[in-house]
């Protein structure tokens, strides 16, 4: 499932007018309004009914969402709640945190995996992850979970990319198999991301001014 193209001016939605001006909390901080919620809600469903689509082909009833901590919490939920509508199969909800080390935002490659993960064994997973940059932590993730953990088979479910990060090495080897948006190379925060810990809840994508932080 391709991604769609986000261009450097957003994707704004006319209904959505009011998210173009921050809230007075975070005035300042945000540079710009880059996905608004109505596209971010219509590419929500969009995927969860090729989710859907894809279980009943393959005749599978139940799918494990593994949802990465703590930015896929927000995406997660609306994404179940969507697969559920489409008819899909039956969910069963697992979390994990997934944080690389380094310092500031150049990472060293070590990808610290933490969470229940009982669960994975013999099952067929999706993983739900908010935003995939370099690719370091996915493709770390996936590989524990079908090496270390022994899943049947891994899917990645990402809402966001930014394709201009992706490190070379992966750039084949890691397979998006459901793909929300392509980014341009900014840092973005809004719709479970955060900056900081702050701007979780934002209903938008959003660009963050860092040199607010
Ligand atoms: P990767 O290992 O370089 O692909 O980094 C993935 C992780 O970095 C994500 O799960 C996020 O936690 C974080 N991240 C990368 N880009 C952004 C961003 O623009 N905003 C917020 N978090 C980000």
């Amino acid at each position: 499932m391709k991604a769609i193209i986000v261009p450097e001016q957003g994707l704004i939605h006319s209904c959505d007018r009011a998210e173009i001006r921050p809230p007075p909390a975070y005035r300042g901080r945000i540079e710009r309004l880059l996905i608004s919620s109505t596209h971010i809600r219509a590419r929500v469903a969009r995927i969860a009914r090729e989710i859907a689509v894809d279980a009943a082909r393959v005749n599978a009833d139940q799918l494990h969402l593994v949802v990465v901590l703590k930015g896929a919490t927000v995406f997660g939920a609306d994404l179940a709640r969507e697969i559920s509508r489409a008819r899909g199969p039956e969910l069963r909800f697992n979390f994990i945190k997934a944080s690389s080390y380094g310092n500031g935002t150049v990472t060293r490659g070590e990808v610290k995996i933490e969470g229940s993960l009982q669960y994975a064994r013999g099952r067929h997973l999706l993983v739900v992850e908010d935003i995939i940059d370099t690719g370091l932590t996915m493709a770390r993730l996936k590989r524990y979970l079908l090496r270390e953990r022994k899943a049947a088979s891994v899917k990645i479910c990402a809402l966001l990319n930014k394709p201009d990060r992706r490190l070379p090495r992966l750039r084949k080897e890691l397979a998006i198999d459901y793909a929300g948006f392509d980014i341009p190379d900014l840092f973005v925060a809004g719709y479970g991301l955060d900056c900081a810990e702050q701007m979780r809840e934002l209903p938008c994508v959003v660009v963050v001014n860092d040199r607010a932080f």
